[in-house]
């Protein structure tokens, strides 16, 4: 039985979440941010080596301008402002994603934060932010076409992602009941386990990593082999 490396989270519910206590949906975010320190601190505990949670989609951008504002807001403020306690535990920061869209601030902000916690070795954490699934493949393949690459591989392509050196997701949780991928890690996703769960994002903590890791040891994954 194989250990949980690799845990990927699309963190959805949090408009949900705030429409059932008559607020407005950005206080759902909020409060989503704290379900992310909590699960953080879970990931930690249950000794899982990597993280990536889907903060904002290449498709979120259709949402209202206030909305956007409001996220990216949280990017370039509330990342970088947790420096010190992210530092503590351990945890090394990493932006997966489109960068061209992102404001020059956030940018800076999650840069920054990149560069301060790289020598953090337990918890490898990758903010998808600005992130497709689509975008990502195709920006490997333009970048090769760019090198004069005349035929590619899946690893070639693969070489050609924002950090190439974290393995493939092992198990993608998507929390508020949808069952869909929503162009989260569609090329590393070829043989993860998926889990979908009901509870919106802003009521996880770290009491659900342990569930999700019990789910994902009862798995049994055969990667197209026999058992
Ligand atoms: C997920 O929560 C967070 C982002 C997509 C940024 P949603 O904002 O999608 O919440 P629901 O799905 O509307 O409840
Ligand atoms: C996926 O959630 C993106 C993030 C969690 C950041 P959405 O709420 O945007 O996905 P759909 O629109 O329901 O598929
Ligand atoms: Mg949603």
């Amino acid at each position: 039985m194989s250990g949980l490396v690799h845990l990927g989270i699309i963190m959805d519910g949090n408009g949900r979440w705030a429409k059932m206590r008559n607020l407005p949906r950005v206080a759902g975010h909020l409060e989503g941010l704290k379900s992310l320190k909590k699960v953080i601190k879970g990931c930690i505990d249950e000794e899982i080596r990597y993280l990536t949670v889907y903060c904002f989609s290449t498709e979120n951008w259709k949402r209202p301008a206030s909305e956007v504002n409001y996220l990216m807001a949280l990017f370039t403020n509330k990342v970088y402002g947790e420096i010190k306690a992210i530092s503590s535990l351990g945890v090394q920061v990493r932006l997966l994603g489109n960068r061209s869209a992102l404001p020059e601030a956030a940018l800076k902000a999650l840069d920054r934060t990149r560069e301060e916690t790289k020598n953090n070795d337990k918890l490898i954490l990758q903010l998808a932010i600005n992130y497709g699934g689509h975008d990502e493949i195709v920006r490997a393949v333009n970048s090769l076409i760019k090198d004069g690459i005349k035929e590619v591989s899946a690893e070639l392509i693969r070489s050609r992602f924002d950090n190439p050196d974290i393995p493939p997701v092992d198990f993608i949780v998507r929390s508020a009941g949808e069952e869909r991928l929503s162009n989260f890690l569609l090329f590393d996703s070829a043989y993860s386990e998926l889990g979908f769960y009901d509870k919106l994002w802003p009521d996880w903590d770290e009491d659900m990593i342990k569930t999700v890791k019990q789910d994902f040891l009862k798995r049994t994954r055969r990667f197209g082999g026999l058992t």
